[in-house]
């Protein structure tokens, strides 16, 4: 009876796999382009048609193989690339498994021709798993592998496939991963004989970027660089502004793999508290990089998730990282030509220090001919009572005064309410407010954060409440008019998308609290709010993802002027 156990013959057990590994075209091209890869290949092309139905084909200039390793490569758990369990903690490779060669060759009609010199080759075909006797070939060093007939022998899985236009977006999506990855390979796919992705070497990941997605995109994105003990997080981070709801590039990489990881990428979105709208969705492109041990890279047979030793530190650092990203004055909208970059670093000389220091320094000194420092004040200027100019170390920058008070309100609230709060002014005569039985619940349910910034508020009469004290942020500041609208906002579900109390309540009182546009300030109060704003946490934004500052570098209106 033991005739019912038998170790299934090795075609069959490389189609099982092949379920796993070989879900669709896109997977086909990502195994064959990681080899690619993996074997050093400058050049990466990748042909399909009719959504790699009838073919697949990637060619690489990599190191190739001879036949004897040829001839093993497509027998299952065969590979070059680890000989040992141990092997696989810090692998450097794309594969280690040795099962994708033999898989694809078991569900398709494989061709794989290679040469390791340019001067032998070998052709090998295997057909639905079966393969045939090696012959020679003539090639440059490298490696092409054709895939025809995806599925041919497995009319289950090819039911499955979608219509050719989708099944070529995701195997594009596979390979621009790639492209990602590794900035130092040049990438090209042609698809149906028109090339539809075509990028050069890059030496910055940035101009990789922009080869894929175009300049105007690449311009929306701030660097991100961040160490954490042995973490390093690098990538990019959109700016709030550009941000929309739908249609946002999400990518993370762990040690130069891609991996699908919702948390990283959450992670990345806490750090855009309270500088983005709520809605929308930034593009976030997160590289990971961390000793080998503290991954675990073989917990998926795509090897599309990995597992952290620590998932908390990283999340907390990629939050920080972010979080960094968005702080400095250099995070802000630079205003340019269409189609020109600034150079980050000619506005933040490489870090936020640069630029705000000086205009800080200057700022604070009282304005005049020569103040207590010796040097004379900044001078700032409001423009359409709205707007606050002032000039940088690396040009003019343009305030919002709404924006930038919103911010400056918005920290200094979360510190109030986080502390002792801050008492407010007593009124001679105290405010009495007429509100709906919504408005006095959110004035009851928000008194403690209500009572920190300012406002002492006490039940009087039916649906009244009479207003003892209240907060003075700024001399034309309407109280009663800022609480009648706090409370209707937070009656309303106005910023219903901010997911801590807290933050929500802040928001919505800097917003209300905040100066208006039109409303004309005095020198002095410019100059505070610009003070305050630099010394921000997050200058750059304010609480809806608008940015508070815009900022013209100089080398455009050198450029504008013929000065350069
Ligand atoms: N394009 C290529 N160039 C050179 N060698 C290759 C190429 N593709 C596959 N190989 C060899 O075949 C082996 C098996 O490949 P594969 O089945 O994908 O397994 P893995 O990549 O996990 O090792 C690899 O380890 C490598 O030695
Ligand atoms: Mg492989």
């Amino acid at each position: 009876m033991s005739a019912h156990v038998a170790v299934l013959p090795s075609t069959v057990a490389d189609q099982i796999a092949a379920g796993e590994v070989v879900e669709r075209p896109a997977s086909v091209v990502k195994e064959l382009a990681e080899n690619a890869l993996d074997a050093g290949a400058r050049h990466v092309r990748v042909e399909i048609e009719d959504g790699g139905r009838t073919l697949i084909r990637v060619s690489d200039d990599g190191e190739g193989m001879d036949r004897e390793d040829a001839q093993l490569a497509v027998q299952r758990h065969a590979t070059s690339k680890i000989r040992a369990a141990a092997d696989l903690v810090g692998v450097g490779s794309f594969g280690f498994r040795g099962e994708a060669l033999p898989a694809i060759a078991s569900v398709a009609r494989f061709e794989l021709e290679t040469s390791p010199d340019g001067a032998t080759g070998t052709r090998l075909r295997v057909t639905g798993g079966a393969p045939d006797a090696p012959q020679d070939a003539v090639r440059q060093r490298g490696t092409t592998v054709t895939v025809r007939g995806l599925f041919f022998n497995t009319p289950a899985r090819r039911k499955f496939l979608r219509a050719p236009a989708t099944e070529t977006r995701v195997a594009t999506e596979a390979l621009t991963v790639l492209a990602l990855a590794r900035p130092d390979v040049a990438f090209s796919l042609q698809v149906d004989g028109r090339v539809v992705l075509d990028v050069p070497v890059a030496t910055r990941r940035i101009d990789r970027i922009q080869a894929l997605w175009g300049r105007p995109f690449a311009d929306t994105l701030l660097g991100v660089t961040h160490r954490s003990g042995p973490l390093e997080v690098t990538g990019f981070a959109q700016r709030p502004a550009q941000a929309t709801p739908a249609g946002r590039k999400g990518y993370v990489f762990v040690r130069g793999r891609a991996v699908r990881d919702p948390f990283v990428l959450r992670a990345a979105e806490a750090g855009y508290r309270s500088t983005v709208n709520p809605g929308d969705r930034p593009s976030l492109l997160v590289f990971l990089d961390l000793p080998g041990d503290a991954v675990d890279v073989n917990v998926h047979p795509a090897k599309l998730e990995v597992r952290f030793r620590d998932k908390f530190f990283v999340e907390q650092a990629v939050e920080q990282a972010v979080r960094a990203a968005l702080a400095p004055l250099a995070a802000a909208s630079p205003l340019m030509a269409p189609g020109r970059t600034v150079d980050a670093a000619a506005w933040s000389g490489g870090s936020a220090a640069v630029p705000v220091q000086a205009p800080l320094e200057l700022l604070a000194a009282e304005s005049g001919p020569a103040s207590a420092s010796g040097r004379p004040g900044l001078p700032l200027l409001q423009v359409f009572d709205t707007y606050v100019l002032f000039q940088t170390d690396a040009g003019v920058a343009i305030v919002d005064q709404h924006s930038a008070h919103e911010r400056v309100l918005y920290e200094q609230v979360m510190g109030q309410i986080a502390g002792d709060g801050m008492p407010g002014q007593r009124l001679l005569l105290p405010l009495t407010l007429e509100l709906t039985a919504a408005e006095l619940e959110a004035i009851d349910a928000h008194a403690e954060f209500l009572r920190r910034v300012g406002y002492e508020i006490e039940p009087f009469s039916g649906r009244s409440v009479v207003v003892h004290t209240v907060p003075n942020p700024h001399p034309r500041f309407d109280a009663a008019r800022c609480l009648q609208e706090l409370v209707a906002d937070l009656a309303g579900g106005r910023f219903g998308g901010w997911a801590n109390r807290l933050e929500r309540f802040a928001a919505t009182f800097a917003c209300r609290a905040a100066v208006k546009a039109g409303q004309r300030l005095e020198p002095g109060e410019l100059r505070e709010l610009v003070v305050r704003l630099l010394a921000a946490t997050l200058p750059a934004h304010d609480v809806h993802g608008r940015p508070t500052i815009v900022h013209l570098p100089r080398e455009e209106l050198e450029r504008r002027f013929g000065r350069t």
